[in-house]
């Protein structure tokens, strides 16, 4: 696997950040995670626009134009010896020594590197996954993509010790998003998910599914989605760009709607995987 570090090309083995960098010791930093499909990335642009959105969150002067991370990202992915990728960027401050105020005059790492894209197989689509339910401990912007994970992690290793694939979170009773995936529900064939705000990131794959159903007469509602909204919804779905479109069968324990997955999300994960195609072929 080929990395990116600070201007170089080089063997993943071989890439190496000071021990003093603030992604190491503060979690300083923001990141994105592109899927490559045939060497081609998907919304390779919204993924640079919100890449800027988080910089400017975290007040982190993007080190690069898009243009040149166009260019950055398209060599990275022809470097590599396999075709779908999943290609994770990311920009710390820096390395200063270690001060909670930003440093001066600091230039920022910028870390790239692919590894092979492995999307779920149309046997786990039809099975569905199981998913826990858990208030959401995180902090006010969570739009800001950013590195310091910690309670995403936390929160995800809840649902693998549970035997679950997602950690749905609830925020004052409000459904926020999973630990790193968006939430959609269907219910009596109206698809919802909560509106973007700083409680959850807007996912990229969030914004092609919000757009797939505009297009194709699915109902959708944008807004608020409360505890029992979720409990009582036919369909479940989480949505990210490495997992796209994978029902939830089972939350807490109880069968969500039937205990199979639904008719909404099979239809939703066709057209997901015709845009996807067309994209490619474009
Ligand atoms: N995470 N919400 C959170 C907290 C996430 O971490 C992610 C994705 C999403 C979905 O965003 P998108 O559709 O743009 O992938 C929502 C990535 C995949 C990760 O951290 O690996």
């Amino acid at each position: 696997m080929i990395a990116y570090l600070d201007g170089v090309f080089l063997p993943l083995s071989d890439a190496r950040v000071s021990v003093l960098d603030r992604g190491f010791v503060f979690g300083d930093g923001v990141y994105e995670v592109v899927p490559v499909y045939s060497r081609r990335p998907f919304r390779l642009d919204e993924h640079l626009r919100r890449l800027q959105h988080s910089l400017d969150g975290i007040r982190l002067a993007n080190p690069h134009g898009v243009e040149v991370w166009r260019s950055i990202v398209g060599e990275l992915i022809a470097r590599q010896d396999f075709a779908d990728q999943s290609v994770y960027l990311q920009v710390t401050r820096g390395v200063a020594p270690r001060d909670h105020a930003f440093p001066r005059g600091v230039a920022p790492t910028v870390f790239l590197y692919a590894q092979p894209l492995i999307p779920a197989t149309a046997e786990q689509k039809a099975a569905g996954v199981c998913a826990i339910t858990a208030p959401d401990p995180r902090w006010q912007h969570c739009d800001i993509k950013a590195i310091s994970l910690l309670a995403n992690v936390l929160m995800r290793q809840r649902a693998v010790d549970a035997g679950c694939a997602e950690t749905v979170m609830l925020r004052d009773g409000l459904l926020t998003e999973g630990a790193a995936s968006n939430i959609f529900v269907v219910k009596d064939g109206l698809l919802r998910t909560p509106a973007p705000s700083p409680h959850m990131l807007t996912g990229i794959t969030y914004d092609v599914v919000l757009e797939l159903a505009a297009a194709h007469g699915i109902p959708a509602r944008v807004g608020d989605v409360t505890e029992a909204e979720l409990r009582a919804a036919d369909e479940v779905w989480m949505t990210s760009s490495t997992k796209e479109i994978m029902p939830v069968i089972q939350l807490d324990g109880v069968p969500v709607g039937g205990g199979v997955p639904g008719p909404l999300a099979r239809q939703m994960d066709a057209l997901y995987q015709q845009f996807k195609h067309a994209v490619m072929r474009a």
